[in-house]
């Protein structure tokens, strides 16, 4: 397994991309001023994104995190996720940010593992920006979670 960094010109992964967020638009908007890197099996299959925009000098946001269905339950989310929180520390941003659906129970568990902690919520996010209704686990995603973290512990 290898994490490098999308080539500048490389096609992003948008098959891993749109599994986190089903809006292109919203993914093509901040994919421009992000730092995207994708993991590769040994056979140089990508089975893994993560993504990450600064947002001011010290706080940088994973605004994208991915692996191949196939692939998931394997720890390669956790491993991508450490490597998001180490390259903010290398970039020099002290803060790492990242939002989650209040439905999506399996990513609040992993960033909590991970370290982050939930700082608020933006009430009807998932209402205002997405034009059909999302559900998982169940429950209406509506609200994000917010969570933050110091990129070094
Ligand atoms: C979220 C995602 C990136 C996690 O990647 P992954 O490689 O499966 O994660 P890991 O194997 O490192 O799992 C870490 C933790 O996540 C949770 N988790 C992951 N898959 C799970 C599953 N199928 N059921 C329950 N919990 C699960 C568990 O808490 C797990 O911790 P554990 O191993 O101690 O039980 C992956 O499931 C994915 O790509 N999902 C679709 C896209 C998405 O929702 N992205 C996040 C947008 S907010």
């Amino acid at each position: 397994m290898n994490i490098r960094m999308l080539k500048d010109g490389e096609q992003p992964p948008w098959n891993l991309l749109l599994l986190a967020d089903p809006s292109k638009d919203l993914v093509s908007k901040y994919l421009d001023k992000s730092f995207c890197y994708v993991v590769e099996s040994e056979t140089e299959v990508t089975i893994g994104v993560i993504v990450l925009v600064p947002i001011s000098n010290h706080i940088i946001e994973i605004m994208n995190l991915a692996v191949d269905e196939s692939y998931q339950g394997k720890g390669i989310g956790t491993i991508l996720l450490k490597h998001g929180i180490q390259t903010a520390a290398e970039k020099g941003y002290n803060t790492v940010e990242i939002g989650t659906g209040n439905s999506s129970i399996n990513q609040l568990a992993l960033y909590q593992k991970v370290g982050f902690r939930i700082t608020g919520i933006d009430h009807d996010f998932f209402i205002r920006n997405y034009e059909e209704p999302i559900f998982e686990n169940g429950i209406q995603c509506r609200d994000m979670i917010r969570l933050s973290m110091p990129s070094s512990l």
